[in-house]
Order: C-alpha cells, then structure tokens, then sequence
C-alpha cells in the first residue's frame, strides 16, 4: 500500500470509476481537490483500491473507500480502512466518521466488521433518493 499524492489524481480517478456508478465516480480534479484539503491523506494499492480520508481537530472522516471488482473479498477493503484508521491515529484523531448509504450491504458489513457502529441517518442524502447513514468509530481504544 503506498501513499496517493495529488499527482496520482487521474490513476485515483479511473480506479475510483471501477468500484462506483458513473454518477458517483469521482473525476481527476475532484480527486485532486480531495487530497490537497488540509488533514486529508490517501492511501492507496494501485489499480486496486484507495481509501481518502481527512483528519482535523482530533476527528477523523473516511471521505471514500474504493476496490476494484475484480479484486473484492481479499481483504483490501479493510486492510485499507485499517490504514486510514492508523493515519488518523498519527495524525492526532481520537473518533471516525463516515457515511454510507443505507442500501450498501457490502460496505456495511465491512464498517460493521470493523467496529463503526450508527449515530444517525440523513434522509434521501443521495441523488438516488437513497439515505445516508452516518457510522462512527472510537479511535482511541
Ligand atoms: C465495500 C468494498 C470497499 C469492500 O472491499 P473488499 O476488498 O471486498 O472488502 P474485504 O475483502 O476487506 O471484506 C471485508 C469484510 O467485509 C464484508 N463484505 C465485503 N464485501 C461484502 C459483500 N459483497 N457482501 C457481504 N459482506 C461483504 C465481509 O464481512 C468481509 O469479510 P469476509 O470476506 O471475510 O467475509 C467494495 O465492495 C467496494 O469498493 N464497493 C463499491 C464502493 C463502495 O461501496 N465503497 C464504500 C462506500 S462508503
């Protein structure tokens, strides 16, 4: 797993557009955007997957998780939500936010998997009319 800098933005961009629909894939520049927010870091396998992630003021956020299909149920997903969880601790986060839509068993499952429990839920949050919920973790334990 290596860092993802904001000069792997178009690498980022077209893995980001295996995992996830057209309308939710991020472009180059969004990524780019992402990284170079202040607190926020990558990490990424390339071709793979990529986790996004941001730490500011002792809060952590996932801003968005990705695998490849064809390279899902090998563990990467979680190893690189354990990654962030570990950049985030370095980086001075004691809790993890993150949200994910309702209807998302896969990630759910790896969330539930990893500890997140619900702390809320933003009604039709998505385009699709989908809500969103809201998990978080404690870091600090
Ligand atoms: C969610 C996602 C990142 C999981 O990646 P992954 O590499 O397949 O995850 P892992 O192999 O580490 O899975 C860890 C655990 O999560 C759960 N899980 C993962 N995919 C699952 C699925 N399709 N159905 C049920 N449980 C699943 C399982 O408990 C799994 O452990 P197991 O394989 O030992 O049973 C991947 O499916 C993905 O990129 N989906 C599209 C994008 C997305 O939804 N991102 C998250 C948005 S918030």
């Amino acid at each position: 797993m290596s860092p993802a800098r904001p000069e792997d933005a178009a690498a980022l961009a077209a893995l980001h557009a295996l995992a996830f629909p057209p309308a939710e894939a991020w472009g180059a520049d969004a990524m780019r955007l992402m990284l170079e927010m202040p607190g926020a870091f990558g990490l990424w396998r390339p071709a793979e997957g990529l986790v996004l992630a941001r730490a500011a003021a002792g809060e952590a956020e996932i801003l968005t998780l990705a695998v490849a299909p064809a390279a899902r149920r090998h563990g990467l997903g979680g190893a690189l939500l354990a990654a962030a969880m570990q950049g985030a601790i370095l980086r001075g986060a004691v809790e993890m936010f993150l949200e994910v839509a309702a209807g998302n068993a896969a990630a759910l499952a790896l969330y539930n998997a990893a500890g997140f429990g619900e702390v809320g839920r933003r009604r039709r949050y998505y385009a699709s009319g989908e809500d969103a919920l809201v998990l978080r973790r404690d870091l600090a334990s």
